[in-house]
């Protein structure tokens, strides 16, 4: 697993996950609510079993987790995989606990976490795949910048139906555009690096 380190937003910040933080984890993944938002990563198990689920998960270097905390306590976890080339990072999770829903925190720590894809690793591209019906996940996405370039019809089978699935990505340039004047922190002076 790729160390993400620590990434600080306004409201949240992104941190190295440590054991205690799986047991949250897997209440939230339990949680119909979240459940409702993704196909299943892991199901919910004992927090034994979840121990193994982090190692293996730590053994692709590729693979960046993160908690994310909000006034000193856990409210989330995000899940990403930078791609082989190095170019690009797919956003597999993005989980904010169901009873901190509408506070912010999942924008803030979804613009934290594209800090460290474009302005720390530099990297050219981002995505998500989100269902269709995702209205939280896409009114966050939107706003940061992606676009839809892929959309996959009756994709899923949930509640007694088929649901769609969407592709969207963003750019280098597009975030620059949109997210270089706004900051969490002072811009380096022009020549910092000269
Ligand atoms: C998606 C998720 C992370 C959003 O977390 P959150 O902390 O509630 O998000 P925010 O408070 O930052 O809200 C973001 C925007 O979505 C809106 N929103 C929140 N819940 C919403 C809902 N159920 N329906 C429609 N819009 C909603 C907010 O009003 C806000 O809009 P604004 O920018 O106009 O103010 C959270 O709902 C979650 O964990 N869902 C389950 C997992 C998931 O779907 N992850 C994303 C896919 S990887």
């Amino acid at each position: 697993m790729a160390l993400g380190g620590t990434i600080r937003g306004k409201k949240t910040t992104l941190r190295l996950p440590i054991e205690a933080d799986l047991e949250m984890y897997n209440r939230w993944i339990a949680d119909m609510r979240v459940r409702r938002a993704h196909r299943v990563w892991h199901e919910p198990a004992m927090p034994a079993t979840w121990k193994e689920r982090f190692k293996e998960i730590a053994k692709d270097k590729q693979n960046v987790l993160w908690s994310i905390d909000a006034g000193g306590s856990l409210v989330g976890f995000a899940l990403g995989h930078l791609w082989t080339m190095g170019n690009g990072f797919d956003v597999n999770q993005l989980v904010i606990d169901p009873d901190e829903w509408r506070k912010g925190y999942g924008f803030d720590a979804a613009l934290a976490l594209h800090r460290y894809v474009f302005d720390y690793l530099d990297l050219r591209l981002a995505t998500f795949e989100l269902r269709a019906d995702n209205g939280a996940a896409l009114k966050i996405v939107t706003k940061l910048g992606h676009t839809e370039f892929a959309h996959g019809h009756e994709v899923d089978y949930r509640d007694g139906a088929y649901v769609d699935e969407i592709k969207l990505r963003m750019d280098k340039e597009t975030w620059h555009e949109r997210w270089s004047a706004e900051r969490e922190y002072p811009p380096l002076a022009a020549d910092a690096t000269r």
